[in-house]
């Protein structure tokens, strides 16, 4: 059965270039036969945070954290594609995120980092490691690293020139991992319910 897979984006610039990124990996999983969507953070707009989404009463949530509460709950991993602003998170990703906790437990994340140059977002997806285990989701050390985006891939998401050669070459360990991770969560949740 397909896995059933998020994958994160949250930059909310007009000329944003890591939409590439995560559209690469959405056609990547899902011609792996997975069952993937993209969480555009920019497209569903939360606030800055206030309420967490289990600060509001059942039931009274705002509709857009709502919807998304119940599809991260109902995921079996987490891609998150990290750009890096001044050496630090985008913000837009980080906000959608802390909208929740307990509803990341317990499933596998992986990192994919771009930016404009030869650092490929390093800085920001070391960060994101530490965050998303404090989230309480498992992260595999399989990683991407994409930089320069523009070198590696076109506008529509395809990959381009040598850049995008070892990023197709990168991408399969990258899945597998993330794969086989899936899998130990499904079924040790399966074996044994979560503790909280
Ligand atoms: C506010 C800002 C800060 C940036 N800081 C960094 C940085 O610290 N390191 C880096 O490699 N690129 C940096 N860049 C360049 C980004 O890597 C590049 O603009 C990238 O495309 C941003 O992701 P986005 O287009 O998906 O928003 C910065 C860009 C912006 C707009």
């Amino acid at each position: 059965m397909a896995d059933r897979i998020l994958v994160l984006y949250g930059s909310y610039r007009s000329d944003r270039m890591g939409i590439r990124l995560a559209d690469f990996i959405v056609a990547g999983l899902k011609a792996r036969g997975e069952d993937v969507e993209l969480i555009d953070a920019k497209a569903i707009g939360l606030p800055i945070l206030d309420r967490m989404y289990k600060e509001h009463k059942p039931g009274s949530a705002p509709p857009a954290l709502e919807a998304l509460a119940a599809k991260i709950k109902a995921a079996d991993a987490f891609v998150f594609v990290t750009g890096e602003y001044n050496w630090g998170m985008q913000p837009g990703l980080k906000n959608l995120t802390d909208h929740f906790l307990e509803e990341w437990f317990w499933r596998p994340a992986a990192i994919a980092s771009y930016s404009a140059g030869r650092i490929a977002g390093a800085r920001s997806n070391l960060l994101w490691h530490g965050t998303l285990s404090e989230m309480g989701m498992l992260v595999v050390s399989s990683t991407l690293t994409v930089g320069p985006i523009s070198e590696a891939l076109s506008t529509d998401g395809k990959a381009t020139g040598e850049a995008g050669k070892f990023l197709e070459k990168s991408f399969v360990r990258f899945a597998d991992d993330l794969a086989w991770w899936t899998e130990a969560a499904k079924m040790q949740r399966a074996r044994k319910a979560p503790p909280y």
